[in-house]
C-alpha cells in the first residue's frame, strides 16, 4: 500500500530525516514505514461544553488505531460552542472547515477520525473532509442524559424557550425559572433534544459517514467509547481500501440523509449544512430536493421540540437504525457507508423497543414530515418552514406585518405596549442573513410580544432571513433568500403590509403590487441594521459568503482541492 504520508517519511534524504526525526516521540522505527497515519481531528474544548469530553473519546480512538496497525495523531481543531460564541457560531463554521481542511492537507496524514458534537462541529468537519478527500469517519460525541425538574423531564433549549416565555407571560416565577437551570444540563454531551447537534449526528450516520448504529449513543454511555475504539480500527481499514468521501458519498447518500432528517423530525439547520457539504463534493443538491424527498416521509420520532421525549429515550428505543428500518423502502439501497457496505444492509435486525418514542410507520407523529420550501415575492430563491414544529391553524394565514430592521430594533420595541400588533400580525425580522448580521444567527424564532403572551397567544407567524435553533418551535419562516442585506425583497416590506403564508401551496408573499415593490428602496434604518465589518474573518466572510439556499459557504471554498501538496517545506 502506497501511503500519502510516505511523501514525507520515505527515503533517506535530508527532508525525510527532518520529517521523521521530529515525529519520533518514542514510537518504533516501523511507525514511518507502511503504517497509516491517522489524524484525530478533535473539537474538544472547555469553551465548547458539549464537546469537552472528547479527549476521552479520542483516547479510545487512539487505542483502536494502534491495534489495527496505524499511528494515531492528535489534531486539535477549531471548536465552536453554540451557547458561547459571538456573534453566532455559524459565522465561524466555514472558518473552522477551512482551517481543518488545510491542516489535514498540510500534514503527513493518510486518514482522519472526526470528533464533533455541538451544532457546527460535525458540519465543519465533514465540509473539511469532503474538500481534502482523505478517508474520514465521524464519531459523534453524543447527547447528554435527560434533564429532570420537579418530576418532569427537561430538554435543552426547547424548555429554555418554553420556560422563558412562561416567565414573560406571568405564569412562572423568575425564581422557579432560575432553579431549573442546574437541572437542565446534568451530564457531558450535546443538547438532548432533536436540535441541530442530535440532527447532524443522525444525518451524518444516514449520509454514511458514521459507523451505523453509533450516532445518538449518549455521551456518558460506555458504548460510545467502544464505538470510538472500533472506529479507530476502521479508519486504518479505510486507508487500505482508499475509501474517501469522494468515492462513496453520492446523491444517493444525500437522499438517505434527507429521508432520515424528515423521519426524525430534525432541525432546519441540517438543510444549510447538507447543502454546504454537497457543494464541497460536487453533488447536485438543491433546496427542492429537501421538499421533494422529505415531504412524503412520516415523522416517526416523538422528541422535543416537535414531541415529548429526549435523546436518551431515543437511543433506548432503538435509535436511528430502528427509524430507518421503518422507512427502509424510502431509502436508496445503493448508498454506501464508511464500512464499505450499503446503509440498508445495516438495518437487518434493527427494531423499535419503545413505540411511544419511535412510532410505527402506520402511526406516525406527523403523516408527512420534512421541511417545506416556500417561494414567493418575499423569497424568490426560497425559504423554509418546518410544518411539524408549527401551529396547524397558522399554516395558511394572512396578517399585517410588524417589521424590525435588526435584532436590536426587535428587542427595543417588541414589549412596547404601543406596538401595533395583534394575534394575527406577522412578525418580520431582517438583517439576520449571512451577510447582514453577519453569520446568519438563530434568531428567527423571535419571542412574542409580552402583551400578546399575557392574552394567552403562544404562536404567531414569524419571517426572518436568519436561522432558528433546532431546539425551537413555532410557525417560523426562515432562511429567506436572498436576505435583505443582499438585496432581497424582505428589505422592502413595511409595517402594515399584508403578508400571506400558504404552506400547502408553498408560498410566502407580501400583498404589494410588483411595480410598487420595485419602486421601493430600503430605508436608512434598514441599511443601518446591516453589518459592515472593517477587517479580519468577518470582512472576508461578508465579501464571499453565499446565500442560505446554496449552503452559505464561501464562494471560494465550494468544491474540493484533494489532498495533494506539491511543494516541500524546506
Ligand atoms: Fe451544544 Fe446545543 S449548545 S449542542
Amino acid at each position: 500500500m502506497k501511503l500519502r504520508s510516505a511523501q514525507w517519511y520515505a527515503g533517506q534524504d535530508r527532508n525525510a530525516y527532518i520529517h521523521r526525526a521530529w515525529m519520533r516521540r518514542g514510537v518504533p522505527d516501523d511507525a514511518f514505514t507502511g503504517r497509516p497515519q491517522i489524524a484525530i481531528a478533535n473539537t474538544a474544548s472547555d469553551l465548547t461544553p458539549c464537546n469537552a469530553h472528547l479527549n476521552e473519546v479520542a483516547a479510545s480512538v487512539r487505542n483502536g488505531v494502534y491495534e489495527a496497525g496505524g499511528i494515531p495523531l492528535d489534531l486539535p481543531v477549531v471548536s465552536l460552542g453554540e451557547t458561547n460564541v459571538r456573534p453566532t457560531a455559524m459565522l465561524w463554521r466555514n472558518m473552522a472547515a477551512m482551517a481543518t481542511e488545510e491542516m489535514l492537507r498540510a500534514n503527513p496524514v493518510d486518514g482522519v477520525v472526526l470528533l464533533g458534537g455541538c451544532d457546527k462541529t460535525i458540519p465543519s468537519l465533514l465540509m473539511a473532509a469532503a474538500s481534502v478527500d482523505l478517508p474520514a469517519v465521524v464519531v459523534p460525541g453524543g447527547p447528554m442524559l435527560n434533564g429532570s425538574f420537579r418530576g418532569k423531564s427537561l430538554g435543552c433549549g426547547t424548555d429554555v424557550w418554553r420556560l422563558s416565555e412562561e416567565v414573560r407571560g406571568g405564569t412562572l416565577s423568575q425564581a422557579d425559572f432560575t432553579s431549573s437551570e442546574s437541572a437542565m444540563i446534568r451530564s457531558r454531551g450535546h443538547c438532548n433534544t432533536m436540535g441541530t447537534a442530535s440532527t447532524m449526528a443522525l444525518v451524518a450516520e444516514a449520509l454514511g459517514t458514521v459507523v451505523p448504529g453509533v450516532a445518538g449513543t449518549p455521551a456518558p454511555d460506555s458504548r460510545l467509547l467502544q464505538a470510538a475504539h472500533e472506529t479507530g480500527r476502521l479508519a486504518v481499514e479505510m486507508v487500505g481500501a482508499d475509501r474517501r468521501p469522494g468515492t462513496f458519498l453520492t446523491k444517493a447518500s444525500f437522499h438517505n440523509a434527507i429521508v432520515a432528517l424528515a423521519a426524525v423530525g430534525g432541525s432546519t439547520n441540517a438543510v444549510v449544512h447538507l447543502l454546504a457539504i454537497a457543494g464541497r463534493l460536487g453533488v447536485d443538491l438543491c433546496l427542492d430536493h429537501f421538499d421533494r424527498i422529505g415531504s412524503r416521509v412520516p415523522v416517526l420520532v416523538d422528541l422535543q421540540p416537535a414531541g415529548r421525549f429526549l435523546m436518551e429515550d431515543f437511543h433506548r428505543a432503538g435509535g436511528l437504525l430502528a427509524v430507518l428500518h421503518e422507512v427502509r423502502d424510502l431509502l436508496d439501497p445503493d448508498a454506501l457507508t464508511v464500512t464499505g457496505r450499503p446503509l440498508v444492509e445495516h438495518l437487518d435486525g434493527a427494531a423499535v423497543w419503545d413505540a411511544d418514542v419511535i412510532r410505527p410507520r402506520e402511526q406516525p407523529l406527523v403523516a408527512e414530515g420534512g421541511i417545506a420550501v416556500l417561494r414567493g415575492n418575499l423569497a424568490p430563491d426560497g425559504a423554509l418552514i418546518k410544518p411539524a414544529a408549527a401551529s396547524p391553524h397558522l399554516l395558511e394565514h394572512r396578517g399585517r406585518a410588524a417589521v424590525f430592521d435588526s435584532i436590536e430594533d426587535f428587542h427595543a420595541r417588541i414589549d412596547d405596549p404601543d406596538l401595533e400588533v395583534d394575534a394575527d400580525s406577522v412578525l418580520v425580522l431582517r438583517g439576520c442573513g449571512p451577510k447582514g448580521y453577519p453569520g446568519m444567527p438563530e434568531v428567527s424564532n423571535m419571542p412574542l410580544p409580552k402583551k400578546l403572551l399575557e392574552q394567552g397567544v403562544r404562536d404567531m407567524v414569524r419571517i426572518c432571513d436568519g436561522r432558528m435553533s433546532g431546539t425551537a418551535y413555532g410557525t417560523v419562516v426562515l432562511h429567506v433568500a436572498p436576505e435583505a442585506a443582499a438585496g432581497g425583497p424582505l428589505a422592502l416590506v413595511r409595517t402594515g403590509d399584508i403578508v400571506s403564508l400558504d404552506v400547502k401551496a408553498r408560498r410566502i408573499d407580501v400583498d404589494v403590487p410588483a411595480d410598487e415593490l420595485a419602486r421601493r428602496t430600503p430605508n436608512k434604518s434598514t441599511l443601518d441594521g446591516f453589518a459592515n465589518p472593517k477587517r479580519g474573518w468577518e470582512r472576508l466572510y461578508v465579501d464571499h459568503v453565499q446565500q442560505a439556499h446554496t449552503g452559505a459557504d464561501l464562494d471560494f471554498l465550494v468544491g474540493s482541492s484533494g489532498s495533494g501538496v506539491s511543494r516541500e517545506s524546506h
